[in-house]
């Protein structure tokens, strides 16, 4: 049976409820370790992967995370279409807390991250297209999921990528929204820009954990973070869910 998709789960969605295991698979790459063994399973009788961005006990934090070995272990597994799960916090008004939005773009703020296969024994230098980074087969897929399951999502969004693991100044946020940034995460990239080098298609559902800083009454906690993504994740569970209806 062919793998349908990969879910790459973010904090807050290290399993997914309903995924029947199959067996787990530890995948060696050129790139060094994945962030942990590959899932195989069955959401709603499709044949499905799994793998926890920040590993099974969420101990890897966002800037340590093998990018390159995790893509290039879904694909040496024949993916061809890959879900991430991200936890964001909302910059404009429509990205409140516990909402999901399927963002069209990004703006990527990280540094110092290995962010490229096309660097060693090259025959020739290698560019790809990212004007739109996401895939628009997989984000219309997750449009249609989420109308099928009565889901609330944003439909697009700009998605800007911060390096952490220190949430950002209000002054930070408040350049982001001037670059035209709607939503603030710490992992879109390089992992959708390793996707695009592997000829994956792959989009984003992001899952607002809370508001940026600045854009709340009050200090971020991690008591409020963890309580609307309890929320938000369940409601990103049913996204995948409905991805089979
Ligand atoms: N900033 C960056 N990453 C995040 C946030 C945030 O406010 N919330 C969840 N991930």
């Amino acid at each position: 049976m062919t793998i349908e998709f990969a879910v790459i789960g973010g904090t807050g969605l290290t399993q997914i409820e309903g995924l029947e295991v199959i067996h787990r698979e530890v995948v060696h790459t050129p790139y060094g370790e994945p962030s942990g063994p590959i899932t195989h399973g069955m959401i709603e009788g499709r044949r499905i992967v799994f793998l926890a961005r920040h590993g099974y006990t969420h101990n890897i934090p966002p800037h340590k995370i093998n990018y390159r070995a995790n893509l290039w272990a879904l694909k040496s597994l024949h993916v061809e279409k890959v879900v991430a799960i991200a936890a964001v916090g909302g910059i404009t008004e429509a990205m409140a807390p516990t909402r999901l939005a399927i963002p069209d773009q990004l703006i990527d703020y990280t540094y110092g991250r290995s962010h490229t296969y096309f660097e060693e024994g090259l025959t020739h230098v290698t560019h790809i297209d990212f004007s739109r980074p996401y895939c628009e087969d997989m984000r219309t897929a997750l449009l249609a999921a989420a109308e099928c399951a009565g889901l609330d999502v944003v439909p697009r969004g700009v998605y800007a990528v911060t390096q952490g693991p220190r949430l950002e100044t209000a002054a930070e946020i408040a350049r982001l929204e001037r670059d035209g940034c709607d939503l603030v995460g710490m992992t879109a990239m390089p992992e959708a820009s390793l996707a695009r080098e592997l000829d994956l298609c792959y989009a984003s559902c992001a899952v607002i954990a809370n508001w940026a800083a600045g854009k709340g009454d009050d200090e971020i906690t991690m008591e409020d973070i963890q309580k609307n993504l309890l929320v938000g994740m369940a409601s990103a569970r049913a996204l995948l869910r409905a991805l089979a209806c």
